[in-house]
């Protein structure tokens, strides 16, 4: 459809809007909790590196009925692989989730050093936050192993939320590319399309492993991206934090407590006037279609680049110039489209998905 448009003259900015328009979304008709099939819950692997708001994304999938947690799934990220586990283990023993499987996977980034991130989440993950040791046993699989497994085991059921590096989806795509079309979708946090948090342009999900990210943005697979353009400006408030602490209780003082590091710390940049809790909007996006407003679009990852690496690289219109030879030099001809590959989430209702947060944290 693009080609033909352009080259039949239509104006440029008019056809460049009814492309954009065609492939707008925002809850698209789609009933909330999209994955509930016949009164079924979703099931979903969380693949995680926990992490303050990758704790409260685990607590709010856990707290919720319209999903079905498959495994908690661990990558080296925000924590070390080890520190990460244990973080993750505690978590799930604090929800009372030792039906859970919790499995360990890769200790660093395909080809890069591994990048913790103390200053966003304190040095235990958790933002000091203290938990009890764990109640829950650690599980002897390899994470990706274990997504192979569970993706054969459920066909066309399970949804995948990374909300890390992509190491460990990006290893199980390497093991056995046969998941791919096994697999529901990907529900992701990572990237952005109007700037990063590490870099300039790069977000630390995907800047932290971009060659694996590579590999998952062009698995084939159908792939929501839940980016900085959403959670940046989706913050909880120190009145979120009391709502959480007028139900006092173990998940709800926990949760309280990560989210006060998240507001002091976010507030400490002088940028934000809350505390981003990202992970957890990609959990949201799964229980709730209503809450994000999507676009698809081409996106592909940058893995050179020495002001890029790590940005993931969205072509709004879905369409490239079509250059031609001619003689010692090239022609412009028109433009052709390129495939989407991405559901770019643009916009969200932040107050309905902060509500749905604290409300589930807080068992109402
Ligand atoms: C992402 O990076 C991590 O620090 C967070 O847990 C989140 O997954 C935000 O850029
Ligand atoms: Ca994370």
């Amino acid at each position: 459809m693009t080609e033909s448009v352009f080259a039949r003259g239509l104006g440029r900015k008019t056809a460049f809007l009814c492309v954009v328009m065609t492939f707008v979304c925002f809850g698209c008709d789609v009933p909330a909790a999209l994955g509930q099939e016949h009164g079924e819950p979703t099931k979903v692997i969380l693949d995680t590196d926990p992490g303050t708001d990758d704790a409260l994304a685990m607590l709010l999938a856990f707290n919720s009925p319209e999903l079905h947690v498959e495994a908690i799934t661990v990558v080296a990220g925000n924590m070390t692989a080890d520190a990460g586990f244990e973080n993750a283990l505690k978590i799930a023993s604090l929800a009372g989730r030792c039906d859970v499987p919790v499995a360990k996977g890769a200790i660093r980034p395909l080809l890069q050093e591994l990048n913790t991130g103390k200053f966003w989440n304190g040095a235990n993950g958790l933002g000091g936050a203290e938990l009890p040791p764990a109640k829950c046993k650690a599980g002897a699989a390899f994470a990706p192993d274990l997504i192979i497994e569970l993706v054969h085991k459920y066909p066309h059921q399970i949804t995948l939320i990374p909300v890390g590096p992509l190491t460990n989806i990006a290893i199980a795509v390497a093991k056995d590319p046969a998941i791919v079309p096994l697999v529901k979708e990907v529900v992701l946090m990572g990237g952005g399309i109007t700037g990063g948090n590490v870099t300039a342009v790069a977000e630390y999900n995907i800047h932290s492993d971009p060659e694996a990210a590579s590999i998952v943005f062009n698995a084939g697979w159908p792939i929501t991206m839940v980016g900085l353009d959403v959670t940046e400006i989706t913050l909880v408030t120190d009145e979120d934090v009391a709502r959480l602490e007028s139900k006092p209780g173990p998940e709800t003082t926990f949760a309280a407590a990560v989210a006060r590091f998240q507001i002091g710390t976010y507030q400490g940049t002088g940028i934000f006037h809350g505390g981003a809790v990202h992970d957890a909007m990609a959990v949201g996006q799964v229980i709730d279609r209503t809450i994000l407003k999507t676009q698809d679009m081409r996106v592909d990852i940058e893995t050179d680049g020495k002001f890029t690496r790590g940005m993931t690289v969205a072509n709004r219109k879905n369409a490239i110039e079509r250059n031609v030879p001619e003689g010692d030099h090239l022609q412009s001809m028109g433009l052709e489209a390129v495939e989407p590959n991405v559901h770019v989430a643009v916009g969200a209702d932040s107050r309905k998905f902060v509500d749905m947060l604290i409300g589930r944290i807080s068992g109402k």
